[in-house]
């Protein structure tokens, strides 16, 4: 196939999405993407971004991006993330204060209660004072629990970390200074493996969020990250089931950081369960009156974490994915969004025969390459 056929197939798989984006059809319901800065040159990443109305900075605005030497803040790439949001007219989200995670060196070294606790309070004081006014919703701690945590009888274990050795308290010291620096800002305790498939997890996760609001530490909303693969994940009742149990806590929940990494490859069966996948995901979310966003952790495959598994909704040309159409179904249904019988038949013709193209395409010129 010639580069001009090519070109004309990814531009077509374009405007297939033109039409109406996620963010219309969403209508006014929170649907994101993490977003990075090293890609904020190519204009397809940024349309495909352009579909979501909410951003999240993939590592921006993380501890190692801000502070990646000890008391030198640096806000520059976090602010750039935040500025494109802005210029695209997408709200921004925060991610995340304090995880035990690609620390810088300085913070995992620390030794002391004092020094640690110290540490937090200035990191969470000095972002929080920086965003006052411009974020609203913050992942305060990220990833707390054990994975091997069994959550039986209301209990949960605390991974083992650099934090948790110094400042065995460090979550309620994090939410505390959180609130007290800016009380409109939304707290969230952020985890994976909590959205309803491993029970133990789940309950942990939930165990020490109960634990948290009986004792009056303040906190808002609890993210499930929704990593998924394509031999694991979870029932759609489960999910459901899962988000109640936080609403009965009097908290929010939000779909953080949704992937599905195929195990198989690119093959039409793993995309075709992506896109139950991320259908369900989206409608559990917009059936639980408590759950305030969906999140989906990069645009296409390519810039994805787990870019070896195409876990995302467009391809790595930023073509749109069953993933895509899954979504917006969902959300064109809850939302009575109609589109006109043009569009509709462009959208229905794409989903079709985009991936098929493009796969196609890819191959093709691998074979011009060689
Ligand atoms: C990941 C980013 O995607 C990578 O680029 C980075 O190297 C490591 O962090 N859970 C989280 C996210 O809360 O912050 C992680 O993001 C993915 C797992």
């Amino acid at each position: 196939m010639k580069v001009s056929t090519i070109l004309g197939l990814v531009a077509s798989a374009t405007t297939a999405f033109a039409d109406l984006s996620l963010k219309e059809a969403a209508n006014g319901f929170s649907i994101g993407v993490a977003a990075n800065t090293r890609f904020f040159e190519e204009e397809g990443y940024l349309e495909a971004t352009n579909q979501y109305n909410t951003m999240v900075a993939e590592n921006g605005c993380k501890l190692s991006g801000i502070q990646a030497e000890q008391g030198v803040y640096d806000f520059t790439d976090c602010d750039a993330h935040l500025a494109k949001a802005e210029e695209l007219g997408m709200k921004f989200r925060g991610h995340c204060l304090i995880w035990f995670n690609y620390q810088p060196e300085w913070f995992q070294n620390i030794k002391g209660y004092d020094n640690m606790k110290n540490a937090i309070v200035d990191h969470i004081t000095t972002v929080l004072t920086h965003y006052k006014g411009k974020i609203d919703t913050w992942d305060v701690v990220n990833e707390a629990i054990d994975d091997g945590s069994s959550g039986e009888n209301g209990t949960f274990q605390l991974r083992d970390s650099f934090l948790t050795r110094e400042c065995p308290d460090y979550i309620d010291i994090a939410f505390k200074t959180a609130r007290e620096v800016d009380p409109e800002v939304k707290l969230y305790y952020n985890d994976y493996n909590n959205e309803g498939l491993y029970g133990s997890k789940t309950d942990s996760v939930y165990n020490l969020v109960k634990d948290m609001v009986d004792r009056g530490v303040p906190i808002d909303g609890v993210g499930l990250q929704y990593h998924l693969h394509t031999n694991a994940y979870p029932e759609y009742e489960k999910v459901v089931e899962t988000m109640r149990r936080y609403a009965e806590l009097g908290l929010e929940v939000q779909i953080t950081e949704m992937d599905v990494n195929s195990v198989e490859g690119k093959t039409e069966e793993a995309f075709a369960l992506q896109a139950k996948l991320y259908g369900e995901g989206l409608r559990a979310c917009l059936n639980s009156p408590n759950c305030t966003g969906f999140i989906t952790w990069g645009v296409g495959d390519s810039n994805s974490w787990r870019s070896n598994g195409y876990p995302l909704a467009f391809d790595v040309n930023y073509a749109p994915k069953p993933a895509y159409y899954a979504m917006l179904n969902v959300l064109k249904e809850y939302n009575n969004v109609e589109e006109s019988d043009d569009q509709a038949d462009e959208v229905d013709d794409a989903d079709t025969t985009v991936d098929a193209d493009v796969d196609s395409a890819e191959e093709d010129s691998a074979d011009e390459q060689n």
